[in-house]
């Protein structure tokens, strides 16, 4: 079956789309699917870049097949190691003897560590500035340490001005028969998907996706391939604003997210009486989210998305409410920047979250804690409104 697509005459898009895959590196939920994206160069010599996830491998070697159309593969070029790229190497290699697998010194030990009979293949190392060309096209080789992992490399075609771009500009989502970005409603297709790709994935990486973001502004960008979701083609702009302000810790939206735990419904309560009093006070986009209830990713790609964060947490074990905790635990890790928080905590004996949250988020750098906390004994009630009153002034004002 005729799987490929084609992005120009000469450059073929061989991946494929998972939807059956329910967590993305066993950790995301991934209800909108991924793609795995590969692309074939059909040149004097032929190449691929990268190759996919085993489970679109049948599709995807399918795909390489139909593109050579007899012709043999000349050139396996790696761009990233990680398995969801790479897992099929061995298997390209197996039906190409004779390909001459390029990348990186450290893809190189990285191969030797996930293929040992990639001591076997022949190999063509390459750096930053190195330049291969398969005929027509010559492609320049970008370093992109730690965007995500340190052995990435980008390819900048000088014949077709298209940057593959390895994980920058992914996102999470199938193609769903479409190739390009402008064949969709990409805001409301792709965009939640892509903060929530970026912030969990690369998040952590802002000043590396900053580096990359320099170099690619002094190349003359045609098109975006990326090893997931859409090629971009037209309006890369667009997407490229939103990596600047996503990798700078930039808000896009000045808005307010209710973050809650809640063992009986009482800080939940409390959570909707917070969220209705900011919107009397005119902050006109407020979402409110169960800690327990949202898959954690959720919650991160949101943090990302605006710049003022309410945190309600009941006490627990003389702690912080797990589901609440994990939430925390996952901005410290990714290293969440410039943003404003405001804690309240709940507690029927001895409240004790607000004190543990404050010293969690002390770890973050560039963040403002606000002084106001609300203090819940068990449950909100009409004595609490003006404590409300007075923290919702608070979040309005910060
Ligand atoms: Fe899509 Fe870092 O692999």
């Amino acid at each position: 079956m005729r799987g490929f697509k084609k992005v120009t005459d000469d450059i073929f898009w061989i991946g494929g789309s998972d939807k059956r895959l329910e967590r993305f590196e066993n950790i995301f939920p991934i209800p909108e699917g991924v793609s795995y994206n590969s692309y074939f160069i059909d040149d004097d010599k032929t190449a691929v870049f990268d190759t996919a996830d085993i489970s679109v491998a049948d599709q995807y070697l399918e795909n390489l097949k139909e593109v050579l159309a007899g012709r043999k593969l000349d050139y396996l070029i790696v761009l990233h190691m990680e398995p969801d790229h790479c897992s099929l190497i061995d298997k390209v290699t197996a039906l190409f003897p004779d390909v001459t697998v390029v990348g990186g010194k450290q893809t190189f030990t990285f191969m030797g560590q996930f293929f040992p009979e990639s001591a076997e293949y022949k190999k063509l190392e390459v750096k930053e500035g190195d330049e291969l060309s398969t005929g027509k096209h010559t492609f320049r080789f970008v370093a992109a340490p730690m965007v995500h992992w340190p052995e990435v490399l980008l390819a900048y075609d000088m014949t077709s001005k298209a940057l593959f771009s390895a994980d920058a500009f992914g996102t999470f989502g199938a193609l769903d028969g479409g190739l390009f970005a402008d064949e969709y409603d990409f805001e409301k297709d792709f965009m939640d998907s892509a903060r929530r790709y970026y912030s969990n994935i690369v998040g952590k990486y802002g000043p590396q996706v900053q580096a990359v973001l320099k170099k690619a502004a002094g190349l003359d960008i045609a098109m975006i391939l990326p090893l997931h979701g859409p090629v971009w083609r037209k309006d890369i702009g667009v997407f490229l604003d939103k990596y600047n302000k996503w990798s700078t810790y930039t808000a896009e939206s000045d808005g307010v997210i209710v973050i809650y735990g809640s063992l009986y419904g009482h800080t939940a309560s409390a959570a909707y009486a917070v969220a209705s009093s900011l919107r009397d006070k005119g902050v006109s986009d407020v979402r409110v989210y169960d800690a327990s209830g949202s898959d954690v990713s959720y919650l991160i790609s949101e943090v990302w998305r605006v710049r003022r964060i309410v945190v309600m947490c009941p006490t627990y074990n003389n702690g912080i409410y797990p589901p609440v905790e994990g939430f925390l635990n996952d901005m410290v890790a990714l290293g969440v920047q410039n943003r404003v928080f405001a804690l309240a905590q709940n507690g029927t004996w001895a409240p004790a979250s607000g004190k543990l949250m404050r010293e969690k988020l002390s770890l973050l750098k560039n963040v403002q804690v606000l002084e106001d906390m609300l203090t819940i004994k068990s449950a909100l009630h009409s004595k609490d409104m003006e404590a409300l009153n007075n923290f919702t002034d608070a979040v309005v004002n910060a």
